[in-house]
Parts: structure tokens; C-alpha cells; sequence
């Protein structure tokens, strides 16, 4: 079969991107470009700054990605750009850019489901992996474990009912006076503290559910701090940051790891920005571990928004046929399941 070079277009959330991949595995090129430091000033992605710093960039973005693949609008098969669920002023950036791109030049145009992407990021960094698996895709706007059948074929067997596990993260480190993005700082600083210091609440669904609730830990926290503050107790952040993510992980890996047991599957796969939080990642795997069950997850630069893994899930969707044409429209909320 002839390689087939996907240019791949992200503007979803706070990351204008551009990336060239080849076969939907192999990473000829990775453009991010990051608005955080201008939406740190807020405490978080403020929608209008977002779609006007996107169409700044988004030009020179996918100019740079095809220089830095070496290649010219000519070598590309097709255009990927995800086109939900987002903001819809920001996601519009990248589909406008994509039609306009695969109108005058006469390319297909492929669209692109954000959280597939994620889940695809996995392909890129793992070039042997095949479903079915289980993956968790716990980002800024999502938390779902996501069962995947085929390369096109997903079922959602659990997601949040409130919070995303990257919104709390981001949440709690507002409150601890952290800044945004919250999740590395937390991260880093649960490093220093004990994960066991204080038990917040783990939230009991329903005996056969596999959903999330993080609102209860993230309010748990919050009263807690609240608590102390008004004793005029000092406390020690690090043990709350440890604390905190702690409950968030032991949530996390304790519903993915019976959802894999539950479809009888020996591999597990992380995806999304939570996917790069190291006591995440170890967790998860000694965990599986025990169970005989593989853990899998992409390098720190794939989790976060990027185009690769929107070029690598545009591969799939092109070599099965699925095209878009100039009515392509941003979808803010886009559910995975029948999402195309
Ligand atoms: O996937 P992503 O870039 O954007 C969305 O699609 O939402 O995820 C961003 C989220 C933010 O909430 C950020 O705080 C979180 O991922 N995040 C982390 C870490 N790195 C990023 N959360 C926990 N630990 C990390 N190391
Ligand atoms: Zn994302």
C-alpha cells in the first residue's frame, strides 16, 4: 500500500496545532502552539481570547508543520481537523482553515472526533498496538473509559457525571494558589507531600457503574482547607496536592481496571492531559500489573492537545472512507458514540 502523509489541524481548546503524519503512526511533524501564558493571567481559557489567538496563529502553524516534515501541500492525501466537541468559536479557527485548504486545493477533507484523537495518540507512541482495548481518556473537559472494538469502533463504559478529573485538577490547584494549568503543578508538588495525610472521600456510584464524580472530592477539599483556614491552622500543601490526587487516581484506575476485566481484555491504554500524571501512570500499572493486564500511555507531548493524534485518527477515518465536505460545521458537545 502507498504511505498516506495526513496533514492534521487542532484548535479545540487553548492549542493551536499542526502536524504531519505518515500511515497514522509515524510523526513527520508536531506544531503546538500554546496560548497558556495568556490565559494564566485569568486562572483559565478565557473562549474569545482563544478564538482570536487561534486565527493568528493558524496559518503559520501548519506552514511550519509542513516545512518541518519536509514536504509541500502537494504530498498531502487529506485534511484532519477535529471539529468537536470544543469550544465552538475556537474548534470554527481550525475547520474554516481546513475547508479552506481542502477547497483550493483540492484535497479530501476528513473530521475528526477530539476525544478519538486522544485515544489515538496511542498509536503514534506505540506503533503495535491494536484494539481492543480499554482506554482511559481523562482530559481538561473529559473523563471516560472508552472501550475499543476496531480502529473506528468505540462504546463508552463509564464517563463523569460532573467535574472532568482535569477540571478538578485545576480547580484544586487554583485554591492552593498554584496557577493554571493545574494538573503539572499538582503533580509536581504531591511529589514532597503523603499521599495518605488526609482521606478524602472516594464517591460511591451505583454497584454496576463505572461512571465519575470528582464535584464531591474537589468540595471535600475545598471545606477541608476552608476548615483549617478558619481554626487558623497552617497546612501543609504538598500532603493536600498528594491527598487529592490520590482520590482522583485511586477513581481512576480502580474503575478502568474493572472495565478491562469486565470485557475480558489484557490491555489498558491512558490518553488525554491527566494521562501524563506520574502517580496516574504508576498506579495504573502496578495495579494491571498484579492482574496480568498491560498499561500503555503516550509520551508527556501527546497527551496534552496536539495534531498528531488528530492526523493519526484522520488516517483511520480516511482509509475507511469517511469524507467531509464544505458543510462541515464545529460541534461544541459531539458524543463519541454515533459522533460521525
Ligand atoms: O487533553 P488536554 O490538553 O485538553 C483537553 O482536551 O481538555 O488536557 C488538559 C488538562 C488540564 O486540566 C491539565 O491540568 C491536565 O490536563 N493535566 C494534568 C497533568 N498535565 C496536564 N493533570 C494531572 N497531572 C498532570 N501531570
Ligand atoms: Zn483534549
Amino acid at each position: 500500500m502507498e504511505d498516506v502523509l495526513i496533514l492534521g489541524i487542532e484548535s479545540s481548546c487553548d492549542e493551536t496545532a499542526a502536524a504531519v503524519v505518515k500511515n497514522g503512526r509515524e510523526v513527520l511533524s508536531n506544531v503546538i502552539n500554546s496560548q497558556i501564558d495568556i490565559h494564566k493571567r485569568y486562572g483559565g481559557v478565557v473562549p474569545e481570547i482563544a478564538s482570536r489567538c487561534h486565527i493568528e496563529a493558524v496559518n503559520t502553524v501548519i506552514d511550519e508543520a509542513l516545512e518541518k516534515a519536509g514536504v509541500t501541500f502537494s504530498d498531502i492525501d487529506a485534511i484532519a481537523v477535529t471539529y468537536g466537541p470544543g469550544l465552538v468559536g475556537a474548534l470554527l479557527v481550525g475547520v474554516s482553515a481546513a475547508k479552506a485548504l481542502s477547497y483550493a486545493l483540492k484535497k479530501p477533507l476528513v473530521n475528526v472526533h477530539h476525544i478519538k484523537g486522544h485515544i489515538c495518540s496511542n498509536y503514534v507512541a506505540h506503533h503495535d498496538l491494536k484494539p481492543p482495548f480499554v482506554c482511559l481518556v481523562a482530559s481538561g473537559g473529559h473523563s471516560h473509559i472508552v472501550y475499543a472494538k476496531d480502529f473506528l469502533e468505540y462504546e463508552i463504559l463509564g464517563m463523569t457525571r460532573d467535574d472532568a478529573a482535569g477540571e478538578a485538577f485545576d480547580k484544586i490547584a487554583r485554591v492552593l494558589g498554584l496557577g493554571y494549568p493545574g494538573g503539572p503543578k499538582i503533580d509536581a508538588l504531591a511529589k514532597e507531600g503523603n499521599p495518605h495525610a488526609v482521606e478524602f472521600p472516594r464517591v460511591k456510584m451505583a454497584e454496576d457503574s463505572l461512571d465519575f464524580s470528582f464535584s464531591g472530592v474537589k468540595t471535600a477539599v475545598i471545606n477541608h482547607i476552608h476548615k483549617l483556614d478558619q481554626k487558623g491552622e497552617g497546612y501543609n500543601k504538598a500532603d493536600i496536592a498528594a491527598s487529592f490526587q490520590e482520590a482522583v487516581c485511586d477513581a481512576l484506575v480502580s474503575h478502568t481496571i474493572e472495565a478491562a476485566n469486565r470485557k475480558n481484555l489484557k490491555t489498558i491504554v491512558i490518553a488525554g492531559g491527566v494521562a501524563s500524571n506520574s502517580a496516574l501512570r504508576e498506579k495504573m500499572t502496578t495495579e494491571a500489573q498484579k492482574r496480568g493486564i498491560d498499561v500503555l500511555y503516550p509520551p508527556p507531548v501527546l497527551c496534552t492537545d496536539n495534531a498528531v493524534m488528530i492526523a493519526s485518527a484522520g488516517y483511520y477515518e480516511y482509509i475507511s472512507g469517511v469524507r467531509a465536505d464544505m458543510r462541515l460545521n464545529a460541534v461544541a458537545s459531539l458524543p463519541l458514540e454515533g459522533g460521525k
